[in-house]
């Protein structure tokens, strides 16, 4: 039976990638083909292996492809034969020139748009899957249409909102779809196509449409206030530590209030992942070009806190074991920016491993799945270095753990073991606030928390 409709998705990562999946599994009609100029990753996606790690997302895969659901490395076939175009290449932070530090790098992104251009001969509609600065698409429009009007391109934004670890439920429930286009006849009509496309398995109601700059700035917004109420939390978790307040009390009794709420106000050892940091600044930017520095500053000060998070942390440990960890052995349980995923981009585990090494602690890094991107992140460590997958190895022989992502596991491993195989004092130093505080006291344990009054027994 030939399909409906080709839809073509450029870039095969955390978000291409199971996006993808999730449309060719509750749309049978259409073709799904995900294309990336990484040769590996298509590999690994045509694999048992795929690459990357996401509770749910091996079974969805596995059910759609060779179905409808297509990886490949022919990029500038799978433009020729599509019919909707999501773009889902990564937009970085720049790192040279204009804007270095804060603004999106829109090299990648670019060259796609000149890439689709040199490859269709027939009208199609292009969506804007990357987070992208606002008005990115008026300049992709710009380029696309750049070709003496005989194709026509429509640019949407359709922003992704999933988390990682919770992506395939996040895709499957989406509290909200947006979709922006021009409020033209000709972008109104490709606005309604990717309504349908969406319409097989989310309410009508919560597909969201506006036009395309609210829907770009809709993206960067959101994870700017996500952003801003972990950080909120966060500078509490400092006053709560020098007053015997409990932040995990202070959050409670907030988060009943309804126009609060609960979610999203967990202290932590920091927020990572790919998209606050780099939207915020990217916020942060827009601002400033356009002369608004109160708001750049205000925004900004979200990023400042949770590097001071980060900061304090580190010191937190050196000072609580006596102002040296110098020769000491730390386990740090946990590398992901959260847990139920194996990425580590803006991890605060990075940070502080990094700031234990340049204080000469000796570093066993944990993580159920995340030790092969530590490996990368921290690749130019030469010394002073393990990785052990093994919460219990990790921890014989040390003086101190460090629990930095919140995985399961590390709520019930048999603490009494650990505290038996370390160096006495030990310590213990809960980023997350998962452990049961009181009960690895009276184990012996001198435990620091986030936002909670110091168990120590000198
Ligand atoms: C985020 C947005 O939630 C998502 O909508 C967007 O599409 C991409 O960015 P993600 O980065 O995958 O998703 O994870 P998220 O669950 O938002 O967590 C981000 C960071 O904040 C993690 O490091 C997490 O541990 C931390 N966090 C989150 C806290 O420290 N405390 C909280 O209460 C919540
Ligand atoms: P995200 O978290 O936004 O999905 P990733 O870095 O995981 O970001 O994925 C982006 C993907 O886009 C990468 O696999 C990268 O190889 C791919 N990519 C970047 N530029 C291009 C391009 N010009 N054509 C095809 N794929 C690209």
């Amino acid at each position: 039976m030939p399909f409906k409709k080709n839809i073509l998705c450029i870039g095969a990562g955390y978000v291409g990638g199971p996006t993808m999946a999730m449309i060719a599994a509750k749309c049978p009609q259409y073709k799904v083909l995900v294309v990336d100029i990484n040769h590996k990753r298509i590999n690994e996606w045509n694999s048992d292996n795929l690459p990357i790690y996401e509770p749910g997302l091996d079974e969805l895969v596995k059910a759609a492809r060779g179905r409808n659901l297509f990886f490949s490395n022919e990029i500038e076939k799978g433009i020729r034969d599509a019919d909707i175009i999501f773009v889902s290449v990564n937009t970085p932070t720049k790192t040279f020139g204009q804007g270095s530090g804060m603004a999106a790098d829109l090299q990648y992104w670019e060259k796609t748009a000149r890439q689709i251009l040199a490859n269709s001969d027939r009208d199609k509609i292009i969506v804007e899957k990357s987070t992208l600065p606002v008005r990115t698409a008026k300049a992709m429009e710009r380029i696309l249409n750049s070709n003496g009007g005989n194709i026509k391109f429509e640019v949407l934004s359709n922003p992704e909102f999933l988390a990682e670890g919770s992506a395939i439920k996040d895709l499957e429930n989406p509290d909200r779809v947006l979709i922006g286009s021009r409020e033209t006849e000709e972008g109104i009509r490709a606005r309604k196509e990717l309504v349908d496309i969406y319409a097989n398995w989310v309410p009508r109601e919560k597909i969201i449409e506006s036009n395309v700059w609210s829907s770009e700035l809709s993206k960067l917004t959101a994870n700017a206030f996500l952003a801003q109420r972990v950080s909120s939390i966060n500078s509490l978790s400092a006053l709560c530590e020098a007053t015997e307040a409990d932040i995990e009390e202070v959050a409670y009794a907030i988060g009943t209030d309804s126009r609060i709420g609960n979610k999203f106000l967990k202290a932590s050892v920091g927020f990572g992942g790919s998209c606050f940091k780099k939207d915020i600044l990217n916020l942060v930017y827009i601002c400033r070009t356009y002369g608004l520095n109160e708001p750049a500053d205000y925004w900004d000060s979200v990023v400042r806190i949770n590097e001071w998070q980060e900061r304090r942390f580190v010191l937190s440990m050196l000072s609580n074991m006596f102002n040296t960890v110098a020769g000491k052995k730390i386990a740090v349980l946990g590398f992901a920016f959260k847990a139920n995923t194996g990425d580590t981009r803006e991890s605060p585990a990075i940070y502080i491993t990094r700031g234990l090494i340049e204080e000469r602690a000796l570093v066993n890094v944990s993580d159920p799945k995340a030790l092969g991107n530590a490996r990368e992140d921290l690749k130019d460590i030469r010394e002073g270095l393990e990785y052990i997958e093994d919460p219990y190895k990790a921890a014989e022989g040390a003086h101190a753990i460090a629990v930095l992502t919140e995985w399961d596991i590390y709520r019930n491993l048999d603490y009494k073991k650990i505290f038996d195989s370390m160096v006495k004092p030990a310590f213990v130093f809960d980023g997350r606030n998962i452990l049961n505080h009181r009960k690895l006291f009276e184990m012996g344990f001198n435990v620091f928390a986030i936002g909670k009054t110091p168990l120590k027994h000198f």
